[in-house]
């Protein structure tokens, strides 16, 4: 297992992405929609990072077995408990790497008429990407290899390292 990105260039990297969210946004809440679990620390330091209110709910979307590849099968495990109509949602993603998830999440989230929809992911490996989607905010571009820590897994193991690090062949 070898770091990555480290603790603090984390936490220095979200405070900043929290300050360039509350410049662009309109006052009023913002929509934080986490995608489970993945996203589960980015979110809570984002939304601690942020001036704006923030409203706070999870979806839990599938798209991943056990192992390191897509299945390309996405499905909806848990939905939001909220209404987001009319809200100003931003919703939060661990990773995007192929864009198989996101790609559908948005579009199903579209639908629900907010008004409006941008995505902030700590981690984008663009050179995986096999379905368009736009992040407006990205925490780190990264190569492609897999990577563990900061709520990003393993077969359900690594969530809780501090840093990102990477996950050498298994
Ligand atoms: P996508 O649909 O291929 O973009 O996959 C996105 C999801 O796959 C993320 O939310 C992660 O849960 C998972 N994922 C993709 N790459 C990695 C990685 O390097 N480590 C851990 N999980 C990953
Ligand atoms: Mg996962």
């Amino acid at each position: 297992m070898r770091v990555l990105i480290s603790d603090e260039q984390i936490q220095a990297r979200v405070r900043q992405l929290g300050a360039e969210i509350d410049a662009d946004y309109p006052e009023g809440p913002i929509c934080l929609v986490g995608i489970l679990k993945g996203a589960c620390f980015f979110l809570t330091d984002l939304a601690r990072a942020l001036k704006h209110p923030a409203r706070i709910d999870f979806i839990g979307i599938s798209s991943y077995g056990k192992g390191k590849s897509t299945s390309g099968e996405v499905k909806l495990t848990k939905d939001l408990d909220i209404s987001i109509e009319g809200a100003e949602v931003l919703v939060v993603e661990d990773i995007v790497d192929s864009g198989v998830t996101l790609h559908y999440l948005m579009h199903v989230l579209e639908q629900r008429k907010p008004r409006s929809l941008r995505v902030a992911a700590l981690l984008d490996k663009p050179e995986r990407r096999i379905r368009p989607v736009e992040v407006s905010y990205v925490g780190f571009r990264i190569p492609d290899e897999f990577v563990v820590g900061y709520g990003l897994d393993y077969a359900e193991d690594y969530r809780n390292l501090r840093d990102i690090c990477v996950l050498e062949a298994q």
